[in-house]
């Protein structure tokens, strides 16, 4: 059985939820952390006030039993505090009573950069909040949470996975002057993944190759437009004897520039992804747009919005590579008890002589 998850939720619907298949039973998980890391993902210079309301919690619904998991689907569940004050608006049923709150009124104004025009076209929707609601980050919140989970699974066979903003100084000074002018930001986060044996993923199959989850995992994140293994772009202008990480005696290596990942498997150095993320698309001063329901030019929906979220994202990238590895890893080493999953692995680092 893999490790698999599916989430869903409204960015101002009552709640986010993600269902989790494939996790050994008697993984001992720990409230704190998982809390912690969704408080980590509201932080960060820049955040639009909204996160002073959603101080998010999460929930467990099925799949664990005094914070032991059972071997059987793990239900997570985030709550959106600001859902209250779109009871009417976001309503799952027809709702009653006079329109009260927010998003009463359709949106027809698209953001460029956002979901909103192709999406309302894709899907047939006359509001635009049909379309913006699930593609806001709002809900990478779960995936927050379930990326604790899959880092409580990492844990247990000595593998961390961190993620920071890149030390860029000037940073808040960018925000603030972003901010000053009603305008938005991007940056650059970096995500380090320490104890990983040699030999996740694979060359056998494209779809498995472990560089292509883990990149495929971060561009899927919302306002990432570039990612990188190692030294990534910079490593076209090398040359080979420049670029390539010779192997010691104890088959260890002095340099990082593959980023511990070659021929799409982990080789036991650390493992280095970095991901570019563009300046968010919701502007206070609104670019040009057309309003879909009268045709006449206007400018697109301005809405409460982030001027920056890049240590968020630094977060939310973190979640996502914790996944693809404890995918990968519980591909490599099974266990429907979390005892066979370490057991194996011990076995394996024991056979290659991997300390
Ligand atoms: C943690 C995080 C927070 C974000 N917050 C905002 C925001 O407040 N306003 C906004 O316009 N976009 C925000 N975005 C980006 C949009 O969700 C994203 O640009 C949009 O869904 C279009 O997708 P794309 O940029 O991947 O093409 C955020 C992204 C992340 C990862």
């Amino acid at each position: 059985m893999s490790l698999r998850l599916a989430s869903a939720g409204e960015s101002h619907g009552p709640g986010l939820v993600a269902i989790l298949t494939g996790l050994p039973a008697g993984l001992t998980l720990d409230r704190d952390a998982i809390d912690d890391d969704l408080r980590r993902r509201q932080e960060g210079y820049g955040r639009s006030p909204r996160q002073r309301i959603e101080q998010d919690r999460v929930e467990v619904l099925a799949g664990l039993r005094h914070g032991r998991t059972l071997g059987t689907p793990l239900a997570l569940v985030v709550r959106n505090r600001d859902h209250a004050n779109w009871t009417w608006g976001m309503a799952p049923w027809p709702p009653e009573g006079e329109p009260t709150g927010k998003g009463t009124k359709p949106v027809t104004l698209p953001r460029p950069g956002h979901a909103d025009l192709a999406g309302v076209l894709k899907y047939g929707h006359d509001d635009v909040r049909n379309a913006l609601e699930r593609a806001s980050a709002r809900h990478t919140a779960v995936h927050v949470a379930a990326g604790a989970v899959a880092k409580a699974l990492l844990a247990a066979i000595g593998i961390e996975v961190r993620g920071a903003a890149v030390d860029e100084p000037g940073l808040q000074a960018r925000i603030d002057e972003a901010r000053a002018d009603r305008d938005t930001v991007g940056g650059i986060v970096e995500i380090r993944a320490t104890g990983v044996a040699p030999g996740l993923g694979t060359y056998a199959s494209k779809e498995d190759r472990l560089d292509g989850r883990l990149a495929a995992a971060v561009m899927a994140i919302q306002a990432v437009k570039g990612v990188e293994i190692g030294d990534g772009f910079a490593l076209a202008a090398l040359r080979g004897s420049q670029a390539h990480d010779e192997i010691g005696p104890d088959r260890r290596r002095s340099t990082n520039h593959a980023g511990g990942l070659e021929a799409g498997m982990s080789n036991g150095e650390e493992i280095v992804v970095r991901a570019a993320m563009k300046p968010l698309p919701t502007l206070m001063k609104p670019l040009a747009s057309v309003d879909l329901a009268t045709g006449e030019p206007g400018q697109a929906l301005v809405e409460r919005s982030d001027v920056a979220a890049v240590e968020a994202l630094a977060v939310v990238a973190e979640a996502a590579v914790a996944w693809e590895l404890a995918v990968a890893a519980r591909d490599k080493f099974g266990g429907d008890a979390l005892v066979d999953f370490v057991a194996a692995h011990r076995a394996y680092v024991d056979r290659i002589s991997w300390r």
